[in-house]
């Protein structure tokens, strides 16, 4: 199995992703990061450990359909089998979502359904909530929505700051991550519904 990473930002959870892989705690290969942000410091992460990068710029293109049909292209290029969102700051098109049904992982810094969006950790803080967490889910057809492979809780502290609060989120998403790709990337994700029964 070979999988791509796509990724808008820093990149701590590719770095986390790389360190998992060579180390055989996944066993898939990583085939590719994409990136839509031709600066993003992913970029550099991935370049440092060999791993080969695309950039395709949105500017490009009129709709997110012929944005995300540039990206699919990447993708077959690559003989990509799955893909990881990790800090992909864009939301995928109906069409991209179809094409690779059931095959596109995301990770969301909150425990879903709570704290939708791009700003997660900032509105759980500034919500005022004791505690929140990381999800990774698959992507379905809505924002933050899919099938639910791994959740677990981070309790907010009462003198925690959004820095304390963050380092510690990112460091279990760099915990579950890769634990959940190397669970799919082993076919052990089994969907029913909203259901994932693990085999
Ligand atoms: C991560 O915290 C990830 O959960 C979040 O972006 C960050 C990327 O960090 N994703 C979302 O908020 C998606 N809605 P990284 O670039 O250091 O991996």
């Amino acid at each position: 199995m070979r999988f791509a990473v796509l990724a808008s930002g820093n990149g701590t959870n590719l770095q986390a992703i790389i360190s998992a892989v060579k180390s055989k705690k996944i066993k898939a290969q990583l085939g590719l990061v994409v990136s839509d942000k031709k600066k993003a410091y992913v970029l550099t992460r991935a370049l440092k450990a060999g791993i080969p990068v695309t950039v395709v710029d949105p500017k490009k293109f009129k709709t997110r359909e012929a944005f995300d049909k540039a990206v699919i292209r990447e993708l077959k290029d690559f003989k990509i089998d799955f893909i990881v969102l990790a800090g992909y700051m864009r939301i995928l098109s109906p069409y991209f979502v179809k094409a690779y049904k059931g095959k596109i992982l995301n990770i969301h810094p909150a425990l879903l359904p709570s704290f939708k969006g791009a700003h997660a950790i900032k509105d759980a803080f500034d919500y005022g909530a004791k505690l929140t967490g990381v999800t990774v889910h698959f992507v379905d057809e809505k924002v933050d929505h899919g099938p639910i492979i791994l959740q677990e809780p981070v309790i907010i502290r009462p003198q925690d700051t959004l820095k304390t609060l963050e380092s510690r989120i990112h460091k279990l998403e760099h915990k579950l991550y890769p634990k959940a790709i190397q669970l799919f990337s082993q076919g052990r994700l089994k969907i029913f519904g909203r259901k994932i029964i693990l085999r």
